[in-house]
């Protein structure tokens, strides 16, 4: 059974002189136990279809079924404190003037009367599960930001929900805390079974802890799959630049059959991976990851082997981050650490067939999803 439903929901605000269509038409089918991410640039409408699905905003039209009940639709609104979910959100919020023990048990002192032993039991489950029961006395001002995240799972996990929503949850943390988080959410995920959905703008956070990934865009569902499926095999312009960096180079389909597809295109003929749906004569974008290109000084026998130019190389430590002309293509491409070419410097680059990807040609997407990756970067760059 599914544990969320998501029937054709759309919500929009009214502003004072327009109206802004935050979700539009969004379906989604959630299963138990799954986490389940929503990834998408800065204003896409993440947030609010997680505060429609906690009932914190009264979707416009559309239906959520919680565990196989119906909490909104056009006649029925189940009201937040009645919807079995626990939420964390970016910024914590946690409550300053109390302790780590008040925050925790906050939640189990509203609507049913517990004993205080009871109370003292869940709250020391709930805060041995993030690591934190030697805090348990402190205030809350006393943690640091990791802590203080952590601080809010266990507020959120502390009723034992039956769904877990995070928003950006690890956003507000430096980037060593964050990778150490990230693994530890998932840890805890998968002891306690929990289906959580998970909202970032993030596509390393993504694709790491997701069982599914809905990409959103202007309010819609534009991809969804598995982390491989949306990161190799993305379905258009959009998700395969938003997700991963991508260089795109346009031709045109010269033969396409079950077990090869050839593009003609300004590097020359490209050998990609064959595709459905894929005809010959149709102008097409083929998609290249800079990880899959092979940078060599010598020619490398076989198809895909193009002779170009250090234009950028950049040295980042687990590898070399290139940009490499060919012909009037700037190609990006991620080299082993050993060897490092250097700018000026002739050499060739490599593409398997199967790590070339023929997208249909989508001319706004690409764009949206450069200047939202602009955006993406920007708000870790002011995060630091
Ligand atoms: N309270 C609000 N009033 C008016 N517009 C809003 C409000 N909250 C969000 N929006 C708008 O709705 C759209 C989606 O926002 P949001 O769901 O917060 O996106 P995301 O979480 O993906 O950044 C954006 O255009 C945003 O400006
Ligand atoms: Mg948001």
């Amino acid at each position: 059974m599914s544990a969320i439903r998501i029937n054709q929901l759309r919500h929009t605000y009214a502003m004072k002189n327009k109206t802004v269509t935050a979700v539009d038409d969004v379906t989604l089918d959630i299963g138990d136990n799954e986490f389940f991410t929503l990834l998408g640039p800065s204003g896409c409408g993440k947030t609010t279809t997680l505060r429609c699905i906690a009932g914190l905003e009264q979707p416009t039209s559309g239906s959520i079924e919680l565990g196989g009940v119906v909490v909104v639709s056009d006649r029925v609104l189940v009201p937040t404190h009645r919807r079995d979910i626990g939420m964390v959100f970016q910024d914590y919020a946690v409550w300053p003037h109390m302790s780590v023990f008040e925050n925790v048990a906050f939640p189990l002192r509203i609507g049913r009367k517990l004993r205080r032993a009871e109370i003292a039991e869940r709250v020391e489950q709930a805060l041995d599960l993030v690591n934190m029961s030697q805090y348990i006395d402190r205030r809350a001002t006393q943690l640091s930001g990791g802590q203080q995240q952590r601080l809010s799972l266990a507020r959120a996990l502390v009723r034992q929900p039956k769904v877990l929503l995070l928003d950006e949850p690890l956003s507000n943390l430096d980037a060593k805390l964050r990778e150490q988080m990230r693994s530890e959410l998932r840890l805890i995920q998968q002891r306690i079974g929990i289906t959580t959905v998970f909202v970032t703008h993030d596509q390393v956070e993504a694709l790491s802890l997701s069982t599914r990934i809905a990409v959103m865009s202007g309010g819609r569902v534009v991809q969804e799959g598995s982390p491989r499926e949306i990161y190799l095999e993305p379905n258009s312009e959009f998700v395969a630049n938003f997700v991963g960096a991508t260089s795109f180079v346009a031709g045109r389909v010269l033969s396409s059959s079950p077990v090869a597809l050839t593009v003609g295109t300004e590097l020359g003929t490209l050998s990609c991976r064959p595709q459905p749906d894929v005809r010959t004569g149709a102008s097409a974008i083929v998609a290249l990851r800079p990880e899959s290109l092979v940078v060599t000084d010598k020619p490398t026998q076989g198809d895909n082997c193009f002779a170009g130019e250090v234009e950028l190389s950049l040295f980042v430590g687990d590898g070399v981050d290139y940009r490499i002309k060919v012909g009037d293509q700037s190609l990006r491409a991620r080299g082993s650490a050993r060897v490092q070419f250097v700018a000026g410097d002739t050499v060739y680059v490599t593409a398997a067939a199967d790590d070339c990807v023929v997208l249909l040609a989508d001319p706004d997407g690409a764009e949206a999803a450069r200047d939202a990756t602009d955006v993406a970067a920007g708000d870790v760059e002011s995060d630091r």
